[in-house]
């Protein structure tokens, strides 16, 4: 964007803060969209969406297309076929080509999963009274979680202890949420709830504050990427609803000073939630391998909710989470209830109506299956991996890793002749799906039982180092995402990037 580089050169020092002026002046940062940026803007989309085309719709020539009903149904042979097509194309993550994502894929485990889905695919938890099975799954479910989270608690301390299934590590946290805005609307007369998150909190908390009318206050981290207790303390106020701490937060897999945080919030009279969506079906694994895990969970009298995600490491299929509660009333903000709806009395606990019942029974499989020796036996081979992955990872040249994380495996570069987004971009040309992180610019890497199968690490680490070797001293202009990355990243006008993104998901939805 010429413009933009003209504008850096001519007033640097303006340019440097026009992100926090913007901030400040939305009409201002409008008016940049529809006037000089426009016509630049309209170009970056088109770029963007050709360099993407590739990815978001290669079968385009390959496979038929139904934009609408086909007239006459088709066979199941037909059907089949289509499906196997696509998913047999998009294996990569089998050979641990992905971050995250996929957190077991073992055959077996697969198949356990489906064929749980498949005896309960018309349940729904909604009619209780046709499928009581719904219950008794989902309330075990819950209480094998809690029972991870609540080791010294006193027996009527964790009979207190409650939660629900919800459909993703998103849906946990806007439902806890929700639940304190409830709480501080009904018992403090709090009409606009602020939550304090730290910068490295994940995204759904700014997608709760979003949907449920809260303000965000976004607090610093220190150089290990912890919240700041110090900035967390100075910036709790009278309409202050809760607190937020992350084990292990998603950029650099760092663990809040959770103990400090929740403390401050008891103190407060207020609510503190652990976003243990990453870390739950780990972290207490590895505290009883003997690892140094601070505390994090409902030990600390502070903390009064915790999301840990079955769909993550608790190795379900995808599209479940557990939200948990210190108290029962406490959930109680979270549900739903009409009582003059012509349709009859109506309560719902989480936000969707109907729900999967198949997807609660492959998270109960799953639980099942695994039991307490098998979640631990996994979280050794993940922490093991991990830390060979660490090791090879130091050793390459103009690499530098962040933090000391357990399984999460964050890195950059310490050159200037190396632009961390070209090997990121080097690495997806080579069939990876590494997440690509910002401010700083980074690269991590999720570490899930798919990348402890034989030769993953050596493989990994051959192709990142010539990857490195590749990238060192190309241009950060070159390649075909880095460029993208890079703009993302530095563009002070972050409304052009919130416009880029919503055009990525229009094209999404084209057939
Ligand atoms: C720490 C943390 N919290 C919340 C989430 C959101 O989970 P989901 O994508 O299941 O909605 C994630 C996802 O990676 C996460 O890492």
């Amino acid at each position: 964007m010429d413009f933009l580089h003209e504008l850096r050169r001519s007033f640097p020092e303006l340019f440097d803060h026009l992100e926090e002026i913007l901030r400040h002046f939305p009409f201002v940062e409008k008016w940049f969209l529809q006037g000089p940026l426009r016509p630049l803007l309209e170009e970056e989309s088109k770029n963007l969406l050709s360099h993407l085309k590739e990815k978001l719709k290669p079968y385009q020539n390959t496979l038929p297309v139904f934009a609408s009903l086909p007239p006459k149904g088709l066979a199941r042979e037909e059907i089949w076929k289509l499906l196997s097509q696509m998913q047999q194309t998009e294996m990569g993550w089998q050979k641990g080509l992905a971050s995250g994502a996929v957190y077991h894929g073992s055959p077996e485990h697969i198949a356990l999963l489906n064929e749980a889905y498949s005896l309960f695919s018309q349940v729904n938890p909604l009619h209780f009274d046709l499928w009581p099975s719904a219950s008794k799954m989902e309330s075990e479910i819950i209480s094998m979680a809690a029972h991870l989270f609540t080791e010294n608690l006193s027996p009527e301390e964790k009979e207190e202890i409650c939660g629900s299934i919800t459909s993703g590590g998103t849906e946990s946290i806007i439902l806890a949420m929700k639940a304190y805005r409830d709480q501080a609307r009904e018992e403090r007369g709090i009409k606009q709830g602020e939550i304090i998150i730290p910068q490295t909190a994940h995204v759904a908390f700014e997608k709760a504050a979003h949907y449920l009318g809260l303000v965000v206050r976004k607090v610093g981290v220190d150089d290990n990427y912890r919240a700041r207790v110090d900035e967390v303390k100075k910036a709790i106020q009278h309409s202050t609803i809760c607190l937020v701490g992350s084990a292990p937060a998603f950029p650099h897999g760092s663990i809040d000073p959770i103990e400090e945080l929740s403390e401050l919030a008891f103190r407060h009279g207020i609510g503190f939630h652990t976003d243990a969506c990453l870390g739950g079906f780990i972290l207490p694994f590895a505290k009883k391998l003997g690892y140094e895990i601070p505390a994090f969970d409902f030990s600390l009298r502070g903390v009064t909710s915790l999301s840990a995600d079955t769909h993550k490491y608790g190795y379900a299929a995808k599209g479940t989470s557990i939200i948990l509660y210190r108290t029962k009333k406490l959930r109680q903000y979270q549900y739903f209830t009409a009582t003059d709806w012509p349709g009859g009395l109506y309560f719902s606990p989480t936000m969707a109506g109907s729900r999967p019942g198949g997807l609660l029974a492959a998270c109960y499989a799953a639980m099942l299956s695994l039991g307490y020796e098998g979640y631990l036996a996994n979280t050794q081979k993940i922490l093991h991996t991990a830390q060979k992955i660490r090791d090879g990872i130091a050793q390459i040249p103009h690499l530098k890793l962040i933090g000391n994380p357990l399984f999460i495996i964050t890195f950059t570069s310490n050159s200037p002749h190396l632009d961390i987004y070209q090997v990121l971009d080097n690495m997806s040309q080579r069939g990876y799906s590494l997440n690509g992180l910002q401010r700083p610019r980074a690269i991590h890497l999720a570490v899930t039982l798919r990348h402890c199968e034989a030769d993953f690490v050596e493989r990994f680490l051959h192709d990142l180092t010539e990857a490195v070797r590749q990238c060192y001293g190309k241009p950060a202009s070159e390649g075909t995402l880095a460029p993208v990355y890079g703009l993302a990243e530095s563009l002070p006008i972050r409304g052009a990037i919130h416009q880029l993104l919503k055009t990525l998901l229009d094209a999404y939805y084209s057939t």
